[in-house]
Order: structure tokens, then C-alpha cells, then sequence
């Protein structure tokens, strides 16, 4: 049998005849000054998400020359290729439906380009589960290398890092305590160096999972952007990327697997990691046909402590948790709880990278141990009840604890555009212990799942020192956000869910010890409200926007397309 094309022989163009392609494609390579010994070689794709438009990634063109030095230190030659990058805050209307666009690019481009394995370059949000969806899908051996957080900034003597910060002073902006020129000079401390948002945010989140689903080299999640060692990093992948494309590596198929999906979600929960990430864990595994089941998610979450103290739930920022332990640490402490076969990228089980030593003693101040644990159970929990039958998410860890327990009067916004209009009208009807209600900012909203769950305060409130209140919505929250906010609410109010049905002044009770979220209406009141319900009309679109609001999946299935995911 004839040995599978390598490198540019790969997937040659189909023009009827193999060897006129042949020709063609390394007439073409030779314009770009190969020569014929590395137009032989195997071929490590670099898959690049620099952009103007990213400031997280502002490094990858140093690091991307780290990876290529590895790859051709190790015998294959480095191609790197872009797919499009999403810059968290430069998106409209908001980044989680650029993701799939993204992940649809990232498969695509993998499997129709000549590489024969390929190195994921990416960090900011929605960069990574977009990376990892496309691998997954595209089935070759992949490596992930995230562009590592920012280094934090100072403020007046104090650590600023975007972007919990940038709320903390937004909000005291609002109430009145901080004012318009220091608010202005805060604008230029937040985000003073290239990388990922410097707290246990959604891209912090995503790196620590992508290396525990084993896709990265281990020990990298979280070293910061600007440190050498992030350099380093970029090479040892370079390199090992090269070994896949020379001797065959593993499928993300053979790292994903619901064992190690299940040890994700444990690190989830343990680092108090972004409500965003379920999202994305559900989209990365849906493409494998692993299902994230919220009961499961709620039990591993009873069982597992919170071991990191990181803002936006405690005190430290990115930096912090690489120096005290990072990735290592937290696994060592969850170790009784994980799926000890499997494997990473390098070939080894989790039970052989945990019997090794530790090089450096963990820094407990930052990373605990189980027995000494930040909280004794996980920072997310999933609620059902009447007003979210198919699901809804609470970082209860970022909640304040005592409206963990709470009843309350609903005050209702119909829109985004209706909460910008009348949250601080100082007529609003609303008092600290009402429950602020968000409809139609779900997946299929016109507005796109945007995160804006974290309702703001009403301004009347926040001048009166009201720093949080019981919010709801079938929105997003940003991991960096912080407050009682459930979210994700499913069926969302666009599709006609319960959500929809609240009124101003309902009753609505949440409950995390029950794991509830209930409207309290009797049933014949919101039949009569159902038939009422008329869901908004759809904007006639096209080009991809109407591709997304057809195909978009809930929440609880991880808003991928409904035809990306694995088939049956
Ligand atoms: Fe890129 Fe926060 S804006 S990670």
C-alpha cells in the first residue's frame, strides 16, 4: 500500500489528474522560495489569530516565530495560516456569534489545506473554544498554545487587571465615588501589556480547560504573555507538533473524551472559573458527541472544592496563579477526584504528570488545598424550576451569600434597549430587594446572547450603596463580572420560555441550596399568557447572521450549530 501523502502532497486539488496537481502545487510553493528539501517535508499548520482588531494577541507574531523555530528544529516545516480572530470588545453585536464563524474557518481550513498536523494559536474568549471545536471536528493531530494573561497595572498603589477592575470602578463611577478624570486616567491602567485578561475570566478559563481536556503542553495554561517562558512554550509545541506531523500524533478525538471532559469540569468548578466556559465545554465536547449533562455538572459541583483565590471571586490575578502553582497545583489538590488515565498531548496519563515531583513549592496563599479549601463546594451550579425548565447558571460563588436564598418582586425588561432606556430613570419602581428580569438576549435573540446578564445597579440604588441584587436573563455574564446573576435561562424568552411569561411584579424565588429558580404565577395565569405570547418577528437576514439565528443551538447544548455537531 502506498504511504499517505505527507506535507504538500496532502489533499492535492482535484483537477482529474494527481500528478499535473502534484506539479502545480509545488510550482506554486516554489514562488514562496522553497526548496525541494522542505517542500518534502512534513508539514506542522500554524493556524494564527493576530489582528489588528485583538489586543490580546498582540504577540503572536514573536510567538508564531517561536513555534516555527520548534517545528523546523524537529525536521517538518512550519506553515503558518489565519483564520479569523475575535477581539473580545471589538465585536458587535457581540462576540459569541462570531465563534462558530470562527470554528467553521478553523475545520475548514485545517482540512482543506496540505498539513499534517497543526499547532492552535489563540487566548482571547471566544479564540479558543473556536480552535478547539475546529480541531475536533477536523480530526488531526492538534496542539493547542494559548497567548497566556496580562501582567497586572497600578492605580494609586493598587493592582489593576482587566477586567474586574474595570467593573469595580465602572460601578463606583456610577455610584458617584469615583469621578470623571480618575475614571479616565483607571481607562489606560486596566490592560497595560499584551494577553489575556489577568483574572480567572472566560480566556483564563478556556486555557486551564484546554490543558486539562490534554491539548496543550502541560504546565503552560497560565504563564504570562510577556514571560519568556511563554517563548519557550511556543517552541516545546513547535516542536512537539513536528513530532505528530513525522510519526502521526493523537486525534483531539483520543484526548476528548467524556473522562476527561468530566475532569474539565471539574477544574471548572474548582478555579471558580467563567459561567461562559460551560458554554463552550458543551460545544467542544457536543462535537465529539459527549453531552454535558447540568445534574452531572451539579453533583461533580457538590463534591468539589474551590481552590484558587483569583478575582473576579477572591483576591489574586493570573500572574498570581502561575507563580503560585498554576494548572499543577489545582490538579494535585483535585486529584482523588480525576480520571486518572487519560492522556495529553505529550503521551502521558494524568497519573504519571501527577507522581512526578513538583519542581517549586505551591504558594497556598493563592492555590489551597481540599482540606483548607476557598469554598468546600464547586463556584458554579445549574438551576432548574418553572422559569428555566431546560436550565440556568449561577456562579454561586461569585454571588453575594445572602441572596443565595431569595424572594423577590420582578421587575422586567423587555429588551436591551428597553433596560438602557429605563434602569435609571429615577421613577423606576425598584427597591434592593427586587429581582431586575432580562427577556430576549438569548442565543436566538437579535441581540445574540450578549454579556449582559450583569444587569446594572439602577443608579437611584447605587448612589444608596446597593452593590447587588438578584438579576436574571438568558444572557451571558463575562467571566471578570461578578454578582447574584443567573443566567443562560433556557428556553429563552425569543423561543416563548417562561421567561418570556414574567411580568412586572411577579414573585420569583431563587433557591441555590434547592438548586431552583422559580416563577411563582399559577398555572392558568401563565397559560393565558402563553397563548398571548407572540414571539418577536424575525428580521429578514442574510449572509451569516441568518446561517447563525436558524442554526443556533440553546445554551445548554453550547449555541453551536445545529449541523456542526457530532451526527448520531
Ligand atoms: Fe481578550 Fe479579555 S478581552 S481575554
Amino acid at each position: 500500500m502506498a504511504d499517505t501523502p505527507k506535507g504538500f502532497d496532502n489533499g492535492l486539488t482535484n483537477y482529474g489528474d494527481r500528478d499535473f496537481a502534484r506539479y502545480l502545487r509545488r510550482s506554486f510553493a516554489k514562488s514562496m522560495g522553497y526548496t525541494d528539501k522542505s517542500l518534502d517535508k512534513p508539514i506542522v499548520g500554524i493556524c494564527t489569530t493576530e489582528s489588528g482588531f485583538n489586543n490580546c494577541h498582540r504577540h503572536f507574531p514573536e510567538l508564531t516565530e517561536a513555534v516555527k523555530r520548534g517545528v523546523l528544529a524537529a525536521g517538518a516545516l512550519p506553515v503558518s495560516f489565519p483564520v479569523i480572530s475575535l477581539g473580545e470588545v471589538f465585536l458587535s453585536p457581540t462576540s459569541l456569534i462570531y465563534r462558530n464563524l470562527m470554528a467553521m474557518a478553523v475545520e475548514e481550513m485545517i482540512r482543506a489545506q496540505p498539513m499534517d498536523a497543526v499547532v492552535l494559536m489563540g487566548g482571547c474568549d471566544k479564540t479558543v473554544p473556536a480552535l478547539l471545536m475546529g480541531a475536533a471536528s477536523a480530526g488531526k493531530p492538534a496542539a493547542l498554545l494559548v497567548g497566556g494573561p496580562m501582567m497586572t497595572g497600578r492605580h494609586k498603589g493598587e493592582r489593576l487587571g482587566a477586567c474586574t477592575d474595570c467593573r469595580r470602578f465602572w460601578a463606583n463611577y456610577r455610584g458617584g465615588s469615583v469621578d470623571t478624570d480618575e475614571i479616565n486616567r483607571v481607562e489606560g491602567r486596566l490592560a497595560v501589556t499584551a494577553g489575556t485578561c489577568a483574572v480567572m475570566g472566560t480566556a483564563s478559563t478556556m486555557a486551564l480547560i484546554g490543558e486539562t481536556l490534554g491539548m496543550m503542553l502541560p504546565g503552560t495554561a497560565a504563564i504570562p504573555a510577556v514571560h519568556a517562558d511563554r517563548l519557550r512554550a511556543a517552541e516545546e509545541t513547535g516542536e512537539l507538533a513536528a513530532g505528530f506531523a513525522l510519526n502521526g500524533g493523537p486525534a483531539p478525538d483520543q484526548l476528548i473524551t467524556p473522562a476527561s471532559v468530566e475532569n474539565a469540569l471539574r477544574v471548572l468548578l474548582a478555579v471558580s472559573g467563567s459561567t461562559n466556559a460551560v458554554i463552550h465545554l458543551a460545544a467542544i465536547a457536543g462535537r465529539l458527541g459527549i453531552a454535558l449533562d447540568l445534574d452531572e455538572m451539579n453533583r461533580l459541583s457538590d463534591e468539589t472544592p474551590v481552590l484558587v483565590d483569583l478575582k473576579p471571586v477572591g483576591a489574586g490575578y493570573m500572574e498570581d496563579f502561575h507563580t503560585a502553582g498554576g494548572l499543577e497545583a489545582v490538579l494535585r489538590g483535585l486529584s482523588d477526584q480525576l480520571n486518572a488515565e487519560c492522556r495529553d498531548i505529550t503521551g502521558q496519563s494524568l497519573a504519571e504528570r501527577l507522581a512526578r515531583p513538583l519542581s517549586d513549592p505551591i504558594d497556598r496563599s493563592v492555590i489551597r488545598t481540599p482540606d483548607d479549601p476557598v469554598d468546600p463546594k464547586g463556584g458554579l451550579i445549574a438551576l432548574t424550576g418553572s422559569l428555566a425548565p431546560g436550565g440556568a447558571i449561577l456562579k454561586r460563588a461569585a454571588a453575594t451569600p445572602a441572596l443565595l436564598e431569595h424572594e423577590g418582586r420582578a421587575v422586567v425588561f423587555s429588551s436591551l434597549e428597553d433596560l438602557a432606556n429605563r434602569i435609571d430613570d429615577p421613577d423606576l419602581d425598584v427597591t434592593a430587594e427586587d429581582i431586575l428580569v432580562l427577556q430576549n438576549a438569548g442565543p436566538r435573540s437579535a441581540s445574540g446572547m450578549p454579556e449582559a446578564g450583569y444587569l446594572p445597579i439602577p443608579k437611584k440604588l447605587a448612589r444608596a450603596g446597593v452593590k447587588d441584587m438578584v438579576r436574571i436573563s438568558d444572557a451571558r455574564m463575562s467571566g471578570t463580572a461578578f454578582g447574584t446573576i443567573v443566567l443562560h435561562v433556557t428556553p429563552e424568552a425569543d423561543l416563548g420560555g417562561p421567561l418570556a411569561l414574567v411580568r412586572n411584579g411577579d414573585r420569583i424565588r431563587l433557591s441555590a441550596a434547592g438548586k431552583r429558580i422559580d416563577l411563582l404565577v399559577d398555572a392558568q395565569e401563565l397559560d393565558r399568557r402563553r397563548a398571548a405570547f407572540r414571539p418577536p418577528v424575525p428580521v429578514a437576514g442574510r449572509g451569516y447572521l441568518e446561517l447563525y439565528r436558524r442554526s443556533v443551538l440553546p445554551a445548554s447544548e453550547g449555541c453551536d450549530f445545529d449541523f456542526l455537531r457530532a451526527q448520531d
